[in-house]
Order: C-alpha cells, then structure tokens, then sequence
C-alpha cells in the first residue's frame, strides 16, 4: 500500500459480485471518495436505471453509461464501482484501462445466482426471467463477458472477497 498510485480503482465484475458494497469499504480503507457509476449515472439523468431501460432503451443507457465512464475517471484518489456491462465495450475497456487500476472481482457462477437471487436491487436484464432462465442467463452472459473482465489489471478470485483483499493486491 506504501506505492498507492493517485488514480482510480476500478471494480469490475457481474452483477451481484459485490462492487458497490466492497467498494465503499475498500474507498474508506484507503480514505478515498467513492463513486457508484450507476448512480452517478441516476443523478445525471435524473431517472432511475430500470427507467433509463424502459424510457430509452439498453444502447440509450450504454452510450450514457460510456459518457458517464469518461467522466469519473477523471477524479484521482476514488474508488469506482461500474455496472456489470460497463467494461464490457472496447472502447470503455480500453479506457479504464488507460486511466485507472483496476480490478475484476471473479464471483462462482453458482455464488452469483444465490445472490442475484436473493437482491433487492432492480437489475432490467434479469426482468420477468424464470429462475432457470436466470441460471442459463447468467452462464451465457458470464461467458461472453470473461473476456473483457479477465483483462483487468488484478483478479482477485473467491466467494469471500473482503475489501482487505482488494487493498493488499493494489
Ligand atoms: C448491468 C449491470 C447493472 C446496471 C445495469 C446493467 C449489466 O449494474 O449497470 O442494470 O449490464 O450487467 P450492477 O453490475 O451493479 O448490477
């Protein structure tokens, strides 16, 4: 921890892999800002993200999402929690890896479903899918995301990250 660079952490991973939460612990470890993309992106639109989805679309929440991205990657000393598909466009990914160290949080496709299962938090990819259709959903997803997540600067592999973990791998 003695050579913590000024620029931003990052945290990466699927929905349900705990950005948010170990992303505040991590932020008040390091006695850094935090910063949730979604609800950056929330207050800058003054929607919800199930709204965005509904009123405008999934490409219209994507090219807010980028914009957003290039935005907050600008502040030193923050830790950044993005949604699951934010690092999952090229030019995003190439941004963030640019800008920011960051850090992929590789949750058990078994662990994600038990948690997305039991999530309180609105998530419009997941809407109206049966829990079958979720687990297939996931796997799939899951998939075809790996290969931008597995790009990450460190990967920090378990059921039980702890925001400990994190800071010990920076
Ligand atoms: C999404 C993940 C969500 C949110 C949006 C789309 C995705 O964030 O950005 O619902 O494409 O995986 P979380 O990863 O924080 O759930």
């Amino acid at each position: 921890m003695v050579n913590l660079p000024v620029k931003p952490v990052v945290l990466l991973g699927f929905m349900g892999s705990g950005k948010s939460t170990l992303g505040k612990q991590l932020a008040a470890l390091l006695g850094w800002g935090f910063i949730d993309l979604d609800r950056f992106i929330e207050t800058l639109e003054n929607k919800t993200i199930p709204e965005i989805f509904s009123q405008d679309g999934e490409e219209a929440f994507r090219k807010i999402e980028s914009m957003a991205l290039q935005k907050v990657l600008n502040y030193n000393c923050q830790v950044i929690a993005i949604g699951g598909g934010a690092p999952c466009q090229p030019e995003n990914l190439n941004l963030i890896k640019e800008k920011s160290q960051s850090v992929y949080l590789k949750i058990s496709e078994a662990q994600l479903a038990t948690r997305l299962a039991y999530s309180n938090t609105p998530r419009p990819l997941l809407n109206g899918k049966s829990e079958s259709e979720t687990q297939i959903f996931i796997r799939d997803l899951l998939a075809a995301r790996e290969l931008f997540y597995n790009q990450a600067d460190i990967i920090i592999e378990s059921d039980v990250i702890t925001a400990d973990m994190i800071a010990s791998r920076l």
